[in-house]
């Protein structure tokens, strides 16, 4: 059973609501593989997607998840909005829950604002994305990827490499790989590592060689360059030699390990090319098990008393 009407992040769930989640996601990924793929449970019911910050497959499949279950779908362009003639994010969100939003889908450049949000208004809030904060959908779609590949998670070995600092989906996944069991390592450059993290239960390695070893998953993420300010790093070319995935590191993993990335990749900065669209690569099975796991998300916020 999920408790909250919002989805904030990782953090607030337990792994029996997580599991949960997974098990939904499993039945609408059937539900995706017939010819008719529209089911009805969100007819009536208005999904707003609030993005004040780029994105392609969050936003996309959000839309596509609430429309399989045949709900209405507005997609707020902020660049066209009032917000561009100084209208507040509060004022914002209550126009459109006056216009009869039921779920709102949230992201944005600070953390917290989903937060501020759910305690705004008696609309399902959901979390796309809080600046250096979550992006739960993000970690329960990478879950459910992993899940569907190795068939468990506990005892799994996740080796997430890259910009720990800034990420949202690191921390996302932090919580829920080390929730479910999994023994999580972070490899990044010591000034890309945030302090508060390491009572998280997880191993810190600052050399890719030691971290990869005998890895069962490996997640590399972006550089989020919009979010750093300049010193983290010498330059691009000396980052991708330090942390780059390539082939030849691949070897120290497990011969079946896969190789997942959020998106959007930077091809040449933490991933090679061969790498992203080699065989052990997951990459488009992210994105397309995004929109099961979304289904879900919408579909069991809706049946949570408001
Ligand atoms: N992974 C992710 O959030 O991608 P988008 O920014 O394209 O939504």
């Amino acid at each position: 059973m999920i408790q909250s009407k919002d989805l904030l992040g990782i953090k607030e769930l337990s792994p029996e609501e997580i599991y949960h989640i997974l098990d939904t996601a499993s039945g609408f990924r059937d539900v995706l593989s017939r010819d008719i793929k529209k089911v009805p449970p969100l007819r009536g019911k208005t999904v707003v997607n609030l993005f004040f910050e780029p994105s392609t497959r969050t936003r996309i499949s959000f839309e596509l998840a609430a429309k399989r279950l045949s709900a209405d779908v507005i997609n707020f362009s902020v660049a066209t909005s009032s917000v561009t003639k100084g209208e507040t994010l509060k004022d914002t969100a209550l126009t459109i829950k006056a216009l009869g939003a039921d779920f709102l889908v949230i992201r944005h450049s600070s953390a917290g604002v989903p937060h501020f949000l759910s305690r705004l208004l008696d609309v399902s809030i959901i979390n796309a994305g809080d600046g250096s904060n979550e992006h739960p959908t993000q970690a329960l779609l990478d879950l459910f990827t992993v899940l569907s590949s190795k068939k468990k998670i506990k005892g799994l070995v996740v080796a997430i490499i890259g910009d720990i600092s800034h990420s949202r989906v690191a921390r996302s996944c932090i919580y829920g790989f080390t929730k479910l069991g999994a023994h999580v390592r972070l490899i990044c450059p010591p000034t890309l590592m945030p302090p508060d993290i390491t009572n998280l239960g997880i191993e810190v390695f600052h050399n890719m060689e030691e971290g990869l070893k005998k890895a069962d998953v490996i997640m590399t993420l972006r550089l989020q360059l919009e979010r750093q300010s300049k010193g983290f790093l010498p330059s691009l070319e000396e980052y991708f030699y330090l942390y780059g995935l390539t082939q030849e590191r691949m070897k120290l993993a497990k011969d079946d390990v896969i190789v997942m990335h959020p998106g959007p990749m930077n091809r040449g900065v933490e991933i090679e090319s061969d790498v992203a669209d080699g065989p052990h690569s997951v990459i488009l099975d992210q994105v397309t098990n995004g929109l099961a796991v979304r289904m879900a998300v919408l579909y069991l916020l809706a049946g949570v008393k408001k």
